[in-house]
């Protein structure tokens, strides 16, 4: 029996900088950030944008793909909560209207819960084929201003569908872990901003991505010939050659021609340089950044590698369903990200001073473009959404 991907559907926010810009405001040489991180733009969200809007936004088009399958099983990923006890599982089954037979759960580890709870998805579908499940992972992220981490923030959200009849792509949940109790990266709960060593964090990235690899690989029985490309984690673009070098290192391919080397991890980075970091939508926006540009992949092995600071990392893998170019949403994609407005620095920085209220007074959202969804606002203490 098959269990994967039915659909997948990215969305981000309709803001967005330029990290040329960023750049010259902060005394920067541009390049260390286009070529250096590899990124050219970065999403940001406006005041009434949260997750909840970003994951309902993907996740609407997710299932209206599907013609609205019944949801049985509803994990939203995230590690840009919203409320300390209600699950943002619980808005977004309410913005998309699902019905109440739904188990709908929040679930955090870093950026790597989202591909935690795909791992689960596939094991409940497994253990009962006639359910879908609903997997969103959606973050902002967001380090302080003039800090090293700035150039890569981004906010973006992935919706999967997970079902026994997979267009897209048939998972494997037998799955290699790194997980360590590290201090590369963490966000108390008095903070909006993360904390980061960020090259320490790098590192323990590369000791997890060996770490996994080598359980996977000794679960599975597969080596790395048996996959023809990789998605990884990418908190900024260049993530995937670092990451891939190291692969090879573990296995014995140092030697590949970068040619080779483009052609295995190329097709996932086409969406990153201009979204940005999306944490736990991370792995997701680079799996469709494949599908969405690769037109010959059906059959393939795609090797998959998430990476949450804190830390827990998982590699697995999956195969790309014959016709998949039928049901990737590459043109609404497209579209979404050429239709962003582009931000001066200062607007981007009123944007990232904006703060809701948080002594239960009434607050009405300044309206911006959000969507289908957006944050009316807030009236004692409960968030409203239209
Ligand atoms: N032209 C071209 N490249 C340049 C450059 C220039 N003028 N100046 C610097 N670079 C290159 C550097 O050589 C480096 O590339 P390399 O790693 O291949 O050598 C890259 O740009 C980054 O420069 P660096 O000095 O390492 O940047 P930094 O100290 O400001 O921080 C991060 C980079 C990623 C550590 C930082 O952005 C960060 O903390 N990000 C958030 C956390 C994160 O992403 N963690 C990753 C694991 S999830």
């Amino acid at each position: 029996m098959q269990i994967g991907l039915d659909a997948l559907a990215l969305d981000t926010s309709r803001y967005v900088l330029n990290l040329r810009d960023l750049a010259r405001a902060r005394g920067v040489d541009p390049n260390k950030y286009c070529k250096g991180l590899g990124q050219e733009l970065m999403s940001i969200p406006p005041p009434d944008e949260d997750v909840v809007t970003l994951g309902a936004n993907a996740a609407w088009h997710a299932l209206e793909a599907l013609d609205w399958p019944a949801i049985e099983l509803l994990i939203f990923a995230t590690e840009s909560a919203v409320d300390q006890s209600k699950a943002a599982a619980v808005y977004a089954h309410g913005l998309l209207d699902l019905p109440p037979d739904c188990l709908c759960l929040e679930v955090k580890q870093a950026c790597s819960s989202g591909a935690g709870g795909l791992l689960l998805a596939l094991d409940y579908v497994r253990a009962k084929p006639t359910a879908k499940a609903l997997v969103i992972a959606a973050d902002i992220a967001r380090y302080g201003l003039r800090t090293p981490g700035e150039p890569t923030q981004g906010a973006g959200a992935a919706a999967l569908v997970v079902s026994a009849q997979p267009r897209l792509v048939a998972l494997d949940s037998r799955a290699g872990f790194h997980s360590e109790c590290v201090m590369d990266f963490w966000r108390p709960n008095y903070r909006d901003e993360a904390l980061v060593d960020g090259k320490y964090s790098l590192k323990v990235y590369l000791k997890a991505v060996q770490s996994a690899w080598q359980r996977y690989a000794a679960r599975t029985g597969r080596g790395f010939e048996d996959h023809a490309r990789f998605c990884y984690h990418l908190p900024f673009t260049r993530m995937a050659e670092k990451a891939h070098q190291q692969l090879l290192r573990e296995t014995g391919h140092e030697g590949l021609s970068a040619a080779e080397v483009q052609r295995q991890i190329g097709g996932g980075l086409h969406y990153n340089p201009v979204i940005g970091n999306s944490y736990t939508a991370s792995l997701f926006v680079a799996l469709a950044s494949l599908l969405e540009h690769e037109q010959a992949v059906s059959g393939e092995r795609v090797g998959l590698f998430s990476y949450g600071s804190g830390c827990m990392a998982a590699f697995f893998s999956g195969v790309v369903q014959p016709g998949y170019q039928r049901y990737v949403q590459a043109q609404r994609h497209a579209a979404l990200l050429e239709s962003r407005q582009e931000l001066t620095v200062s607007a981007y920085e009123a944007f990232y001073a904006a703060h809701l209220p948080v002594d239960g007074r009434t607050y009405h959202c300044p309206r911006h473009e959000t969507g289908l969804f957006r944050l009316a606002g807030i009236e004692q203490h409960q968030r409203h959404y239209d």
